[in-house]
């Protein structure tokens, strides 16, 4: 019988609230994850703060990126991964802010293409992305806006290729407990994790 290949899988959270709702969902796909026989590890973007790009452009030049923050660290896991999965609460309508500060730098991690394909200036490694997303509410076009930015920046710019999400609306809102546990995401982000790759 053939086995399914162990994949490495990064997941970068940028929710706020330590067992908030994205926190739940990312738990939940990482015991997915990990059940289907991958190795997973959860960065906290709160734990290790990750800044904006200043577009200094050292990190063009050979160097590390110049701001002192978690990110150098990251690098290596980054680079590492088969796949990163980008956790988020959605906030004013699309990714955190913290979220959005830790793809700016992936403009560091670029490296030149000599034939880059039209509307790219540099390459990226291929990998594959997931995108796991809670909100307060729970329309058809909740997400719209942070599915686009996914779907632009890491699919068609980046050139990673989607896994998959879970979007997990109807979870309530930040004044109060966290009501994922009363919607069905919470087992849809384990089977998510647990076939991400199927065999
Ligand atoms: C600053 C802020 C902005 C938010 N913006 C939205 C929004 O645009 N749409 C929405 O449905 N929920 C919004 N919410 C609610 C959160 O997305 C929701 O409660 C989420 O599940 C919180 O995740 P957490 O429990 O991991 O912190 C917002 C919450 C905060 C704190």
């Amino acid at each position: 019988m053939e086995v399914a290949a162990v994949k490495k899988i990064l997941v970068v959270q940028g929710g706020g609230r330590a067992n908030g709702n994205t926190a739940q969902l990312v738990s939940h796909f990482v015991k997915g994850a990990e059940e289907g026989g991958h190795s997973v590890e959860v960065v906290s973007l709160v734990r290790n703060e990750v800044k904006g790009c200043l577009g200094c452009n050292a990190c063009r030049y050979g160097k590390p990126c110049v701001q002192k923050d978690a990110f150098n660290d990251i690098v290596p896991k980054i680079k590492a991964a088969d796949c990163i999965v980008f956790a988020s609460p959605l906030y004013f309508w699309t990714v955190s802010s913290r979220i959005k500060a830790f793809i700016e730098r992936f403009y560091c991690i670029a490296e030149e293409d000599s034939n880059p394909p039209l509307g790219r200036y540099e390459k990226y490694p291929v990998k594959d992305c997931a995108l796991l997303m809670t909100s307060a509410d729970d329309f058809f076009w909740t997400f719209e806006q942070a599915v686009s930015y996914y779907q632009f920046t890491m699919v068609n710019y980046i050139g990673y290729r989607d896994r998959g999400m879970v979007l997990a609306g109807g979870c309530g809102d930040t004044n109060g407990k966290p009501q994922i546990d009363r919607t069905a995401h919470l087992q849809a982000a384990y089977k998510f994790g647990k076939n991400i790759y199927p065999e």
